[in-house]
């Protein structure tokens, strides 16, 4: 709470261009968002949301819209759940009050079935391309003369690179998102487009009037984001994703929403290609609807105030065309600072009016063109491959390149992932390659090139034997990687410290991987525990370590005592547990060590949980040697125990409920919290992860299909009030 009240502090106190109304609303919206915060442990918390379930929803299209477009969180990840929660109890409770527009509509549950084509209101065209400074003059001029105006006024902004989509929103409400398809018709993506947070389900463009409005825009992965997933892929033996713009260009035509939203999309949306307004006699607004004014940075600027990631932030005014061609060469040096992938700069004639006057080609407007940046592909020779061994034992192929300058910095070697890609991407020692570096992404090979070739080639032959500790090789069915299963390997052992010290594990600052290694080789670290007693006494011997940095090390050590059961979990790098598997097993102990006593059967009852990553999990806690490690770091003083399952926790942790049928002695309401108060879980549907359903009278076809379930305990009203006592 205390975070919050800060966070709040910093934000009024910052100037926001005068946008008093702006700050006035969302003022407000965060002193709610408050006090829903300090209600949600009062009694009749339910009641109350209920009331004001109005004003609940917009609490959470606030945060979203801070955390989502602004960047700017102002509660944690769990306070959104709590209040995220609340909302879907009660909608459960009474669906009448569930809108089209409530934040708990995103959530596609079903699998999209193909997906349907649809028109454009006005057809997608493309940009016209400029290279230099010569073909933006040439732009310029071609404008002045039709225009007869000495000099132009424009909008310039990034050039996103990403996928383009088209979205209607009518009566306030999204109703279709689209990809851009041949220009004229498209494919429906609503549901997958409902899975990025920035782009919101409702939007006021009534207040301006407007009844139906078509909007164009960029989905768009950011580099973080493209990491994550490629190392979630690399943590699944999956294949990797060469680079961002492929991969949310893909995202968009997924069957399952739910993988759609695990990739964190997020969208830029920069034109608005078509309007209609209300007849004033419909117009059901008692006000005037606000002014539209007639150029594009006004309308950016509508967008944001509606609460879309349009670039208002990112664009600039320029008069002239100079002005224009110095922005766009000063932006191109600093690409690499954006958070996303640019591949240029759209310029962009800022008068409506203008616009309208320049009109188009059957391709392209001729009110704007696109400024395209320098390619970041070069071309390179594969000298040699090295073998490098990870913390779960995985061996990555690293081929080593003859060293080449793309965008600025040099690269000379790059992962080549596993055996199924070098034959995918048909790969020789001594091939040509064509290879991409964008921004902080990591390089990728996008292909060789096999017409280049002489003949003198040779082909990768993967190693059999570990490079480091020299055992064998092993690789599971179904899977592209060669593992070293030796746990004793000192690769191995190195590597699992440095993620246990990693940020998004135990956030050990100032230890860092290079500190690892060091430590380790010098025979000071050797395991994970051993970071709770390192001999300070050496290391102080050692150079450039002053007694700061000691005093910096130790506290961040201590401090790390403290963090939550989730990241220790995370932390200890078992196989497939990425940060949010880490949080479900967090959540469904009391203790770490009561997975000693958790079958595979039992894991697989957990949200989220397959087969192998059950597996997975009951093979770690079977071995003998991590549960002496897991006690160790207990006596040490790490927590263990899961401090709020403690309190909740009742007989029924992590068993999962549903109701179904009239219930005789309590509403079902009044049952299913009865359940979740003993730590039970109340899901919508029967499937094999369900525990119980509890049948009342005139139960259907959900007590027929859990018949046909025979891990299903099926139980009265009375059993299950047995149960709870
Ligand atoms: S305006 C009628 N603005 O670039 C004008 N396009 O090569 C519509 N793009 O199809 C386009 N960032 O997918 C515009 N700020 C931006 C853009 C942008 C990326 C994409 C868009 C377009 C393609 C043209």
């Amino acid at each position: 709470m205390y975070f919050l009240q800060s966070a709040l502090f910093i934000y009024f106190t910052s100037t926001f261009n005068g946008l008093i109304k702006y700050m006035e609303q969302n003022k407000q919206l965060a002193e709610q968002t408050l006090y829903w915060l300090q209600q949600l442990n009062t009694n009749n918390i339910e009641e109350k949301a209920i009331k004001n379930i109005n004003e609940l929803k917009n609490v959470l299209r606030f945060n979203e819209y801070q955390y989502y477009v602004l960047n700017n969180a102002i509660i944690s990840d769990n306070e959104y759940d709590a209040l995220y929660k609340l909302l879907e109890r009660i909608e459960k409770k009474q669906p009448e009050l569930v809108t089209k527009d409530s934040p708990t509509q995103r959530v596609g549950s079903s699998l999209n079935e193909g997906f349907t084509t649809v028109q454009h209101l006005v057809p997608m065209l493309s940009l016209d391309n400029s290279y230099n400074a010569d073909d933006l003059k040439d732009f310029d001029r071609k404008a002045r003369e039709a225009s007869k105006l000495n000099e132009i006024e424009y909008c310039v902004e990034p050039k996103f690179d990403g996928a383009s989509i088209s979205l209607i929103y009518e009566n306030d409400l999204l109703v279709r998102g689209a990809t851009r398809g041949d220009g004229v018709e498209g494919d429906d993506i609503t549901t997958n487009i409902k899975q990025i947070r920035s782009i919101p389900l409702s939007a006021p463009f009534s207040k301006y009037g407007i009844e139906q409005i078509e909007i164009r825009g960029e989905v768009i992965l950011t580099k973080q984001n493209f990491n994550k997933y490629n190392n979630w892929l690399e943590e699944q033996g999956l294949a990797t994703v060469a680079n961002p713009r492929n991969t949310a260009a893909g995202s968009l035509r997924i069957k399952d929403p739910k993988e759609v939203a695990r990739r964190n999309l997020d969208a830029f949306l920069y034109h608005i290609s078509y309007m209609n307004k209300y007849k004033l006699q419909n117009t059901k607004y008692e006000s005037e609807p606000i002014a539209l004014e007639n150029t594009h940075a006004a309308q950016l600027q509508m967008l944001w105030n509606c609460g879309f990631r349009s670039p208002e932030k990112e664009k600039k005014i320029i008069k002239g065309i100079e002005g224009v061609i110095k922005y766009v060469l000063d932006f191109e040096q600093k690409r690499d600072e954006l958070p996303y992938e640019i591949d240029g700069m759209v310029v962009k004639v800022n008068s409506i009016e203008l616009q309208e006057k320049l009109g188009m080609t059957s391709h392209h407007p001729r009110w704007a063109i696109a400024f395209k940046f320098k390619a970041r592909q070069a071309t390179t020779k594969l000298l040699n491959v090295e073998y490098q061994v990870g913390r779960t034992g995985a061996v990555t192929p690293v081929a080593k390149l003859q060293p080449v300058a793309i965008g600025g910095v040099t690269v000379s070697s790059i992962s080549i992932h596993n055996e199924d890609y070098i034959r995918e991407k048909n790969l020789k020692i001594g091939d040509t390659v064509l290879i991409e570096r964008a921004g902080d992404v990591i390089p990728q090979i996008v292909k060789s090139l096999p017409e280049l070739r002489t003949g003198k080639e040779e082909d990768i032959i993967f190693l059999k034997e570990c490079p480091i500790c020299k055992s064998n090789l092993f690789k599971e069915e179904g899977e592209a990687v060669w593992r070293c299963i030796n746990i004793e390997c000192e690769a191995q052992v190195v590597e699992k410290i440095i993620h246990f010290v990693s940020k998004d594990a135990m956030d050990i600052k100032s230890f860092g991987e290079a500190n690892v290694r060091k430590f380790y080789e010098l025979g000071l670290l050797k395991d994970i525990p051993n970071i709770y007693n390192l001999n300070f006494e050496k290391i102080a011997t050692l150079e450039g370590f002053g007694k700061k940095s000691i005093d910096n090390l130790k506290a961040a050590i201590e401090a790390s005592k403290q963090q939550p059961l989730n990241r220790l979990i995370y932390g200890l790098g078992i196989r497939f547990v990425g940060e949010t598997t880490a949080k479900t097993i967090a959540n469904s102990v009391e203790h770490l060590l009561d997975f000693k006593n958790k079958s595979e059967e039992d894991l697989q009852q957990l949200e989220d949980i397959g087969v192998k990553v059950a597996k997975s999990i009951h093979h770690f806690f079977s071995n003998e040697q991590n549960i002496l490690m897991l006690q160790q770091l207990e006596s040490i003083g790490l927590a263990l125990k899961n401090e709020k399952k403690a309190i909740v926790a009742g007989g029924l942790t992590g068993q999962t409920f549903l109701f179904t049928g009239t219930l005789n002695k309590l509403k079902r309401s009044e049952a299913e919290i009865l359940a979740e108060q003993q730590g039970g879980i109340i899901v919508s549907g029967v499937s094999a992860k369900l525990n119980y359903l509890v049948v009342g009278e005139d139960a259907g076809s959900k007590l027929e299909k859990a018949k046909k379930i025979n891990t299903i305990k099926i139980i009265s009203e009375d059993e299950f009030l047995k149960l709870i006592e």
